[in-house]
């Protein structure tokens, strides 16, 4: 494996490798989650680029950039096992210079659900991504449908900007209990460990009501908040695939989301149906 740590060691790495790139973008603390996306890329691409970087354009002030947890060691290990060819793990400074381009998150899509508590997180992430698929050019990107709006808004720039990339989503992976896997939870203590398992309840019940046919948004909401209750929870929406509100769940064109926080983290699920 190839370790990268400017622009220009990635594209030295890069040279003479042909055939399709499958890229992984990541914010390291590697979990089973991301070694799917990794699976995913390596099973279907002749190169698999991984790159691992805590990107500080999408942390908010008083977020929590500065203990977003960091593990160079083991993630490399990952890596490595898991057959990147190239891993590339710049620092700030290789990513950003001074008063720069940036892009901005689309007003409506951009702004509402994760939006709203977290204004101009969106740049960031579009920001960051634009340039890693600059600079990796690959032909499949691997992105988890846990960051369901994330997903949506990087699908949606690389359409409007015309960019030439797959973007794959891939399937949410939980732990035995349900909760989704995030490097977040490692904040968690036990006991909030436990709260947290709401998340994943809230999101069941909207699933097991659907399959009941209860179609009604306002019915399904009323249901997961009902769980949800005893924690302090920043929206559940149902959404379609555009992120466009529902009064009505539609087969096939649904997402079901739920931000809470548990303690001090701030934790986010959603089911696709
Ligand atoms: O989902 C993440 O880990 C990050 O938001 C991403 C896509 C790597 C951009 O920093």
């Amino acid at each position: 494996m190839i370790i990268a740590r400017s622009a220009t060691e990635l594209r030295d790495a890069l040279k003479g490798k042909n055939g399709s790139i499958g890229f992984v973008p990541t914010m390291g603390a590697l979990h089973i989650g991301h070694r799917s996306l990794i699976e995913a890329a390596r099973g279907n691409n002749d190169t698999v680029v991984v790159s691992i970087f805590v990107n500080p354009t999408q942390f908010l002030p008083g977020e929590d950039l500065s203990k977003y947890p960091r593990r160079e060691e083991a993630d490399f290990k990952i890596c490595e096992l898991s057959g990147v060819d190239i891993l590339f793990y710049p620092d700030v400074q290789a990513m950003y210079g001074e008063d720069e381009v940036r892009i901005t998150a689309p007003d409506v899509r951009g702004y509402i659900l994760e939006g709203v508590s977290r204004p101009g997180h969106f740049d960031g992430v579009l920001t960051v991504v634009m340039k890693l698929l600059n600079l990796v050019r690959p032909t499949r990107a691997y992105f988890g449908k846990k960051d369901a709006q994330q997903l949506a808004l990087i699908a949606q720039m690389v359409e409007n900007l015309f960019m030439d990339v797959e973007i794959v989503p891939m399937e949410t992976v939980r732990e035995k209990d349900g909760l989704a896997l995030s490097s977040r939870n490692v904040y968690l203590s036990g006991e909030e460990r436990t709260e947290a398992l709401k998340l994943s309840a809230a999101l069941k019940c909207s699933t097991n009501m659907v399959m009941q046919g209860t179609l009604e948004v306002t019915e399904i909401q009323k249901a997961m908040m009902d769980i949800l209750a005893p924690l302090e929870v920043e929206y559940t929406a149902i959404v379609n695939r555009r992120f466009e509100s529902l009064s009505r769940v539609l087969i096939g064109d649904t997402i079901v989301l739920v931000a809470a926080r548990v303690g001090s983290t701030r934790l986010i699920d959603n089911v696709w149906m």
